[in-house]
This record gives C-alpha cells, sequence and structure tokens, in this order.
C-alpha cells in the first residue's frame, strides 16, 4: 500500500458530537483531544511523513468567549497528558499560524512541546492554530517583499520557492474533513492544489485508526495524473 507523505485533516464536528449527547461542546473539544493522540500514534505507526491537523482557524476567534477560553487552555491540557507519550513514540511537535494572538500561557506550553521534541525524527505533527490559508499567503508575500527590499532576492519568484514562504510548505497528499460538511474553509488552499480530497461523515471524536486506514486504503484507489496521463 502506497502511504501518503503528507496528510492534512479538517478536525471538524466536535460542538455536535457533544450537543448529540447532551454535553456542553467544550466536551467535544476535549474528546477531540484524545482523538488527536491516538491519531497521531496511527499515522507514527502507518509511517506517514507529517500530519497537519486544524486545530483552530482564524475565523475561529468569531466564536463565544467561553468556547475560545476553553479552545486556548486546550493545549495546556492536551501536552500535560500526552507529551510524554509522543516523545516515547520519537514524535516531532511543529505548529502552523500566527501563535502570538494566543495568551502567553499557550504560547508557552506549545512552544515548550516543540522546543522539547525537535531533534524527534517520527512523524512530525503540526497543529494548525491561528491558521488562516489567505493570511498565511498574505505573510508569505510580504516576508518576499521584505527579502527583495533587503535584497536578499531578486524578482525571479517561481511557484517552488514561493511556497517556501508559507508555513505549510509541503504539497499535500491527503485531505480529510471529517463531519460532513464538503468545504474548506481557508486550510491550505496553496497547498491543496492536487490533493485527493476524502470528506467523512464521521465526527472527529469518533474518527479512530481504522478510519484514518480506510481512508488510506481509498486514497490508494485514486489515479493521481498531475495532469498527465495514467501510467
Ligand atoms: C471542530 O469542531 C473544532 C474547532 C473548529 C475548533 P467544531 O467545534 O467546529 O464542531 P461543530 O462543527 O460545531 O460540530
Ligand atoms: C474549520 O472548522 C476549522 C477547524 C476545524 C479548526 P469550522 O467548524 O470552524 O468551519 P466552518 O465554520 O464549518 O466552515
Ligand atoms: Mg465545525
Amino acid at each position: 500500500m502506497q502511504i501518503p507523505s503528507t496528510v492534512a485533516i479538517i478536525m471538524d464536528g466536535n460542538g455536535r458530537w457533544a450537543k448529540k449527547r447532551g454535553l456542553p461542546r467544550t466536551a467535544g473539544h476535549k474528546k477531540g483531544a484524545d482523538t488527536i493522540r491516538d491519531i497521531g500514534l496511527a499515522a507514527n505507526d502507518i509511517g506517514i511523513k507529517k500530519l497537519i491537523l486544524y486545530a483552530f482557524s482564524t475565523e475561529n476567534w468569531k466564536r463565544p468567549e467561553d468556547e475560545v477560553g476553553y479552545l486556548c487552555k486546550l493545549p495546556g491540557i492536551f501536552f500535560d497528558r500526552y507529551m510524554k507519550e509522543l516523545m516515547e513514540n520519537n514524535i516531532r511537535v511543529t505548529f502552523a499560524g500566527e501563535l502570538e494572538k494566543f495568551p502567553e500561557e499557550t504560547q508557552k506550553v506549545i512552544q515548550k512541546a516543540v522546543n522539547l521534541s525537535q531533534n524527534n525524527t517520527g512523524l512530525n505533527l503540526c497543529l494548525a492554530i491561528n491558521y488562516g490559508s489567505r493570511r498565511e499567503i498574505v505573510l508569505g508575500i510580504q516576508k518576499y517583499a521584505q527579502d527583495i527590499k533587503e535584497q536578499k532576492r531578486n524578482n525571479d519568484l517561481t511557484e517552488d520557492e514561493f511556497q517556501q514562504y508559507l508555513f505549510v510548505p509541503e504539497d499535500i497528499d491527503l485531505m480529510i474533513r471529517t463531519s460532513g460538511e464538503v468545504r474548506l474553509s481557508n486550510f491550505l488552499l496553496w497547498q491543496v492544489a492536487y490533493s485527493e480530497f476524502i470528506f467523512t461523515p464521521v465526527p472527529w471524536p469518533d474518527f479512530d485508526r481504522q478510519c484514518l486506514i480506510d481512508c488510506i486504503k481509498e486514497y490508494n484507489e485514486r489515479d493521481r495524473r498531475f495532469g498527465g496521463l495514467s501510467s
């Protein structure tokens, strides 16, 4: 079986999962964090190189204050509980997005996990937090403009070179969205140019190792032509 090297997941449906059980939305986020642990370990075992998980979008600030507050606390809860296990499994934690907007404490726990795991050589578990793809592209253009100004570059930018200015500089092989919505919600717009997409009705808190394996099986049935012809 061909293992996709870079997989991205839009972890959607925490709120609906909780509502269905008569629980507050935050209970769905808490269970969703346990799923991050399960799927991170599974992706590492399977041999995926980079797993990018959409955890908080630039648009999610619009949610009620108490929900945003809980989501800011979640990285702390998650790493307290699971960092040891991630380290034992050689998993490297990274992030994509503008961390600066989060409370100091949230920034600190994320930075600590990144530093602690920076030499690990297993899965790169990348959390997209305060991430928005349009913002990422605009920031990339600003950085490029700055490099021109400082005469580090001239005016001959290629597609591959521009991609290096993004938070996520890789192409995505497989993009998964849980919980039934069929949209990208401002996630990795540049990087999905030739991705395979899978939209599953399973809400994120119920997405398990077998669901990930099923997605990879489906990915293997796709004929990726990249504009050429089947081989
Ligand atoms: C995804 O679940 C988690 C975040 C966006 C932070 P939702 O909170 O969007 O859950 P639904 O879509 O309302 O069910
Ligand atoms: C996308 O989910 C963002 C994350 C999963 C973090 P949303 O629930 O915010 O997206 P919409 O509002 O349904 O498009
Ligand atoms: Mg949602």
